[in-house]
């Protein structure tokens, strides 16, 4: 890869042991990857923030780079616990101590702590066009498919050192022609479930560039829908024809066409769902939104709590102070959750089964969390709780 001569400067020292740490590493990268260049970012959003997820390990890193500061934007993804809500939660004093510790490293190097996982409802919202590096796959593929930014699927690390450098190696989905679609998917029926559209899709596309037809996705179904695909599959960006911003810029002759209708939504649920009592009951996987928050308020005025699994509305605290009604409504049902979620929190230290809403959340759950899983879609979970 080619550095200017500012770039060189970094890489030999000259600005700290932070930065050259960082230039190092995306070096590295830019070689593996085939980069020519670096490019500018207008923002980061970074992952590896929960103890659970990064331990020592990663706090080593975030010391080693303790003498840097971030030069754009940056973003946190979920920590492990809630800030204020963490001895509610059963997390160990242990654990929240070295949490906060890894809070107070990025705060250090000048990231915003928001520690969530929908960064461009409120504090990053990045243009169309713009470069920006984020980590997070749900987020990510939202930002290049919603609003037409362009970022891969960084890591955490190379988030990270992206934001201390302001530049990222161009290659993949920084360079328009990697954008195009490679498979068309024709979705038929109505009343989709976006998570179980996208579980299926993943496991059809893998990493490949889908390009849908026959939906019509709101802002929250597009990232209900890049979440699950990230998971299921590992799908850095999606199109949706007449919806997201470049559907209509490439030529999709002669591409591979995939129909996905009830039956291989059902087969996707039917994947999914390994359990059938759950202890848990948590919403909000990508964190919910103001929209999400006023729709479940609706879907549960006038109902009475039931069963005493312990429920969760995972979400910011930008988003928790836009919508206080409706909060206090949600308040009745369970504990709303921020800073975190059902995945990132060690929620296996006291539960066994979960239920959740989302595609995504069913993978990791049953993966990183030990959990059995219980899939509904958003009015099944609101019928297991009221
Ligand atoms: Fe966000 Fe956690 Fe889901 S980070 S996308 S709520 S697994």
């Amino acid at each position: 890869m080619q550095l200017n001569r500012d770039e060189e400067a970094i890489l030999a020292g000259e600005s700290g042991e932070g930065k050259r740490k960082a230039m190092e590493l995306l070096v590295a990268l830019g070689d593996i990857y085939g980069a020519e260049e670096l490019v500018p970012i207008s923002s980061a959003h970074l992952s590896g923030v929960s103890y659970k997820t990064i331990g020592e390990g990663g706090i080593g890193l975030l010391e080693e780079m303790a003498d840097a500061r971030i030069c754009v934007p940056a973003t946190l993804n979920p920590a492990g616990m809630d800030r204020s809500r963490w001895e509610e939660m059963g997390i160990n004093p242990r654990f929240a101590d070295r949490q906060q510790h890894i809070i107070d490293c990025y705060e250090r190097l000048g990231v915003t702590s928001n520690c969530s996982c929908t960064p461009y409802f409120d504090l990053n919202m990045p243009k169309r066009g713009q470069h920006i590096a984020w980590a997070e796959s749900s987020a990510l593929s939202f930002a290049n498919s919603a609003i037409g930014a362009k970022t891969n699927r960084e890591g955490g690390p190379g988030a990270l050192a992206a934001a201390i450098i302001g530049k990222t190696p161009k290659y993949g989905l920084h360079i328009d022609k990697n954008r195009a679609p490679a498979v068309i998917i024709d979705v038929e029926g109505d009343d989709i479930d976006y998570s179980m559209l996208g579980q299926a899709a993943g496991a059809i596309v893998g990493a490949r560039i889908p390009y849908f037809r026959g939906i019509r996705p709101t802002v929250d179904q597009l990232k209900t829908l890049a979440a699950a695909m990230a998971a299921s599959g590992s799908v850095a960006m999606y199109h949706v024809e007449e919806i997201t911003p470049e559907s209509n810029d490439f030529d999709l002759k002669g591409l591979e066409k995939v129909t996905i209708g009830k039956k291989e939504m059902e087969t996707a649920r039917e994947g999914v769902n390994t359990g059938n009592d759950p202890e848990l009951i948590a919403f909000g996987c990508p964190h919910l939104s103001a929209d999400e928050i006023r729709n479940l308020a609706s879907l549960l005025k006038g109902r009475r709590r039931q069963g005493d699994a312990e429920v969760w509305f995972c979400t910011s605290r930008q988003t928790l102070a836009s919508c206080p009604k409706e909060v206090k409504e949600l308040e009745r049902f369970g504990k709303l959750v921020c800073d975190t979620c059902m995945v990132v929190t060690p929620i296996e230290e006291r539960f066994a089964c979960t239920a959740t809403n989302s595609g995504k959340a069913c993978n990791y759950l049953a993966t990183l969390c030990s959990q059995k899983v219980v899939y509904r879609d958003t009015k099944g979970l609101v019928e297991l709780i009221s």
